[in-house]
């Protein structure tokens, strides 16, 4: 009989909550604090002795704290006794830090990788992390798509066979995969950043949404300023209807309502980071592919 069970990290209640009852796995208890001065301070409550366990924890914002969060917890299993450590990431921080864009830069993203083996994670899943460079942090890792709950999402919304839009032509993979499960078609917008200003600029790609319903879809919404630009030039070139979809949506400051006065008709965003407008799981997509590749 597998010993394995599973912790649900702080930053992953609800998504680690389905995940544990799709997969029917037995939860290692713990308690965590934080200390007057900040620091962080974990204890799990149960024996973990020859026990395998799978961990789930998001690295959304705040990350510094979800990571040291998931840190600890490795740590806490591995140091207790604890046999294998599989290690659920459903957003990657830093992930988008994944080369050296500029002299003198990190690859921030390599270095979360790094800490988080130390801590002793065996391996690592990670749900639609931003590129293969980033995943390549990690020395074994497998990547969850998220395309089959998104698919049956709109599928039933009346978005089968819409126009999928990537907002960056780096994203057309993630964009094409849609499509193809809707029966639609793909474009993509041509996306700029200044490396050193941020400020997004969008033109023309390879786009045809004239009197189409349209999903914009991006893996990390953060301020919006990608996705307002998009739906700009979608709205100048006379798209339907615009919903716009993300995996990873932070949302910060107003993003989600600028985003809406941009004028998307609705916004999806998933539960790889919990916020109050987190409106589809990825849990079944999580489950199902961990079968697939023999961890559950
Ligand atoms: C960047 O390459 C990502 O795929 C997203 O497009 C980006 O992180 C979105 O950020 P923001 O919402 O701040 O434009």
């Amino acid at each position: 009989m597998s010993s394995l069970k599973i912790i649900v990290g702080p930053a992953s209640t609800g998504l680690g909550e389905k995940v544990c009852s799709l997969a029917g796995l037995e939860k290692i208890r713990f308690s965590f604090k934080q200390f007057p001065d900040g620091e962080l301070y974990v204890r799990l409550l149960d024996d973990v002795t020859g026990v395998d366990a799978l961990i789930i924890q998001s690295l959304s914002p705040p990350q510094e704290r979800n990571l040291m969060l998931l840190l600890q917890l490795i740590s806490a299993f591995k140091t207790n006794g604890g046999r294998e450590a599989s290690i659920v990431i459903p957003y990657m921080a830093y992930a988008r830090q994944d080369k050296r864009f500029l002299p003198g830069e990190p690859v921030s993203t390599h270095l979360v990788a790094k800490l988080i083996e130390a801590a002793g994670a065996d391996r690592v899943a990670l749900v639609e992390v931003h590129s293969d460079a980033a995943a390549k942090g990690f020395r074994n890792s497998v990547q969850i798509e998220v395309t089959r709950s998104f698919a049956e999402y709109y599928s039933r919304s009346g978005f089968e066979k819409a126009y999928v839009v990537a907002p960056d032509r780096n994203a057309t993979p993630r964009a094409s995969r849609l499509a193809e499960a809707i029966g639609g078609e793909v474009g993509w917008i041509e996306k700029t950043r200044n490396k050193e200003t941020g400020f997004v600029s969008s033109i023309e790609g390879e786009l045809n949404p004239a009197g189409r319903k349209t999903i914009l879809i991006d893996d990390i919404i953060s301020t919006g300023g990608t996705i307002i630009e998009a739906i700009r030039l979608l709205r100048s070139k006379n798209a339907s209807e615009i919903s716009v979809a993300c995996v990873h949506g932070i949302f910060v400051g107003n993003a989600y309502e600028r985003i809406m006065e941009a004028g998307a008709s609705s916004i999806l965003s998933s539960d790889t980071v919990e916020t109050r407008y987190s409106n589809i799981s990825v849990a079944g997509d999580i489950v199902r592919t961990l079968r697939e590749k023999g961890w559950l």
